[in-house]
C-alpha cells in the first residue's frame, strides 16, 4: 500500500506528502499517458508557477493578451496530480485536452509519471531559492485553507528544512530536476534571473517551445506578466477562489513578488542554521542560486 502516514490533510507517498485526494488517485496519476509533443511545466510549490504560466501562455498565444483571458490559470494547462472528485481530476483534464498540450506538476523526478520519460516530453522547471520559497509556502499554508495550519514561524523552519509539506523537501526537488536537464529536454530556468532580466528568459522560453515571436511581442510579454499587474488581473490573481479554499484576508496569492523577502523573516540564529543544513544536504549538487538581486 503506498499510504503510509497521515498528515494533517495529507498522505505520503514514498516519503513526499501529498494531498490525500491525490493519493487515493495515485493509480491514475501514474498511469497517465504523456504524448511526445507535451510541454510540461515543473515547479516546485511557490517558485513562480503561475508566473512561468502565464508566460507560457502569452507565447502560445502569440502576446495576445485577450486570448489569456479565456479562463483562470488553474485550468488553462491541466495539473497532473489534481484531484477533488466530484470535479474532474488533473488527468481527466489532460486526457480531455487536445495536443499539443502544456500541463503542469509539482511532482518530483522520483514521482513523475514515467510515460513523460519514455516520450521525451519537453521540460519547463523554474526553481527559486530555498529562503524565499519557505516564507512564500509559509505565508500560503497560512491562507489556504486546504493545506495544513503553518503553526508558528520557528515551527514551520522546521517543517520545511525536514521536507514535511506537500510536494516534499525543496532540496530533492530541485537537486532531482537539476540532475535530469541534461538527459532530457530541460529547460531549467530561476526565478531570480526572470525578476533581473525577464525579457531574456522569456526569450528562452520562446525559443525553447519553438516560436518566433518579435521584439514587440515580446515586450508587450514582459509588462503583461509584470508582477502587477498579473496581481490586478483576476485571471492569475485567484480572485474567484472562494475564501473557504483560500483567505486572502490572511494573505495575498499574489503576496509580494520578490527576491530577498527572507530577510525580513529569517533571525540571524535562523540563518546560520539554515545555511548549515543547506550545505550538508546539496553538497554533492552544482546547482547554484542567488537570493538576493
Ligand atoms: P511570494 O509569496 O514571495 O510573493 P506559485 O505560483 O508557484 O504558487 O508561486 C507563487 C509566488 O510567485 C508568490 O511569491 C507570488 O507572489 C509570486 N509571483 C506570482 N506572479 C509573479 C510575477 N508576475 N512576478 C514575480 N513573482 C510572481
Amino acid at each position: 500500500d503506498h499510504r503510509t502516514e497521515t498528515l494533517g490533510t495529507e498522505m505520503e507517498v514514498a516519503g513526499v506528502p501529498l494531498q490525500a485526494a491525490t493519493v487515493d488517485n495515485w493509480s491514475q496519476i501514474q498511469n497517465f499517458e504523456a504524448k511526445p509533443d507535451d510541454l510540461l511545466i515543473c515547479t516546485y510549490p511557490k517558485s513562480g508557477t503561475t508566473w512561468i504560466q502565464e508566460i507560457v501562455d502569452m507565447i502560445e498565444q502569440d502576446g495576445d493578451e485577450v486570448r489569456c483571458q479565456r479562463s483562470i490559470i488553474q485550468h488553462r494547462h491541466p495539473f497532473i496530480e489534481w484531484a477533488r472528485p466530484p470535479q474532474p481530476s488533473g488527468v481527466d483534464r489532460a486526457n480531455a485536452m487536445p495536443s499539443p498540450r502544456t500541463l503542469r506538476t509539482h511532482l518530483s523526478t522520483a514521482l513523475l509519471p514515467t510515460s513523460f520519460w519514455e516520450n521525451h516530453c519537453k521540460f519547463l522547471y523554474v526553481a527559486r531559492n530555498a529562503k524565499d520559497c519557505m516564507v512564500s509556502y509559509y505565508h500560503f499554508q497560512r491562507m489556504n485553507q486546504v493545506l495544513p495550519e503553518p503553526g508558528t514561524w520557528e515551527e514551520y523552519f522546521e517543517t520545511f528544512v525536514n521536507g514535511k509539506v506537500a510536494w516534499g523537501s525543496w532540496f530533492d526537488h530541485v537537486t532531482g530536476w537539476w540532475d535530469v536537464r541534461d538527459r532530457h529536454q530541460v529547460l531549467f530556468l530561476f526565478y531570480e534571473d526572470i525578476k533581473r532580466n525577464p525579457k531574456q528568459e522569456i526569450r528562452k522560453v520562446m525559443q525553447f517551445m519553438g516560436k518566433d515571436l518579435g521584439e514587440a511581442v515580446l515586450d508587450k510579454i514582459v509588462r503583461e506578466t509584470s508582477f502587477e499587474k498579473m496581481k490586478e488581473n483576476p485571471m492569475t490573481n485567484r480572485s474567484t477562489v472562494p475564501k473557504s479554499l483560500m483567505d486572502q484576508s490572511i494573505s495575498s496569492f499574489m503576496r509580494k513578488g520578490t527576491v530577498g523577502d527572507w530577510k525580513n523573516h529569517f533571525t540571524v540564529a535562523q540563518n546560520e542554521r539554515f545555511e548549515k543544513i543547506y550545505r550538508e544536504k546539496m553538497q554533492g549538487s552544482s546547482i547554484r542560486f542567488c537570493a538576493e538581486l
